[in-house]
């Protein structure tokens, strides 16, 4: 089974992730036999580091072996490049899941019909990175016991963030939680992410002053390159979540981030007991193995 978007899972399917996601971060990870002859295909078309090494640490620590392939051949535009289904066709030789990033929002409708292997999206393009969104939403749901009824304010570029959207998608599945968007103008969620998160869930615009209310604060951060182009550090330095910002959360309040952090967290931050994004990081790695088990072996 594929997994490419939040909307390919179930709310129950989610919950059933979790506590896999729990069993592995309770369990000491020594009783697993070697599985040589399954091996999972690392694709990577844009560079990565806890999306490809966590899914390659959690393969690891589940019995699998890993091959990575990330693209360093020359592109189209330098005059060669094979096509990403040749590549894939060759890669169904060695590999018995793939787990796949690439700069293409729609790369999956071209690899999807050569993959013989289950599919777990790593990112693809602005549109989506469902791994990332179950590591949050799992970041949440083990501070708070729930994902419902719960005020989220999610701060940054949410128009571009694919993680932000994976998350709005899977918030959709549950009720009554109250999403902040607090963004420039030309940076909200587009309508086709919050159009079903909107039937059970209410979406409102805040402004940084407004920061109080939440039981977690999202800071989404600006990716250096977008397709609006680069915004100016005057833009940039408004939506930067300070020690300063910080103190006026609530002593509860988790700050969230999928990192890499670039400079929308001050690092001074980092010492507060809100910041939990090096937290949200280290579970994210049982977060990883309950999808490989869940999806990429027979242990479904
Ligand atoms: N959060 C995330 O996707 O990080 P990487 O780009 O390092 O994988």
């Amino acid at each position: 089974m594929n997994f490419l978007s939040i909307k390919d899972i179930t709310k129950k399917e989610v919950l059933d992730l979790f506590r896999r996601a729990e069993k592995f971060r309770n369990d000491q990870l020594t009783a697993y036999k070697i599985n040589t002859l399954k091996m999972g295909g690392l694709l990577f078309f844009t560079p990565s580091t806890r999306t490809r090494v966590g899914f390659e640490a959690a393969s690891w620590k589940l019995g699998y072996k890993t091959i990575l392939l990330d693209e360093t051949k020359p592109s189209v535009s330098e005059g060669w490049s094979e096509s990403i289904a040749d590549t894939i066709r060759t890669m169904n030789a060695y590999v018995d899941f793939y787990f796949i990033r690439h700069p293409n929002s729609a790369i999956f409708d071209q690899i999807t019909p050569y993959t013989k292997y289950p599919v777990i999206n790593c990112g693809n393009g602005n549109d989506e990175h469902p791994t990332q969104a179950l590591i949050d939403a799992y970041a949440i749901w083990s501070k708070f016991g729930r994902l419902d009824n719960l005020t989220i304010t999610i701060i940054g570029d949410l128009k571009y963030s694919r993680s932000v959207h994976s998350l709005i998608l899977l918030l959709a599945k549950f009720s009554g939680n109250t999403v902040n968007e607090i963004a420039p103008d030309e940076l909200v969620l587009e309508r086709k992410y919050k159009e079903a998160f909107e039937k059970k869930n209410v979406l409102m615009r805040l402004e940084k002053t407004d920061l109080g209310k939440e039981q977690v604060l999202y800071s989404a951060g600006f990716p250096p390159v977008n397709p609006s182009g680069t915004f100016s550090q005057k833009i940039i330095r408004k939506y930067i979540i300070t020690e300063i910002n910080a103190k006026t959360l609530s002593e509860d309040c988790i700050i969230l981030n999928p990192l890499p952090r670039i400079d929308e967290i001050a690092v001074a931050v980092d010492n507060l007991p809100q910041a939990h994004y090096f937290i949200q990081n280290e579970h994210g790695l049982y977060v990883r193995m309950a999808i490989v088990e869940a999806f990429c072996t027979n242990k479904a």
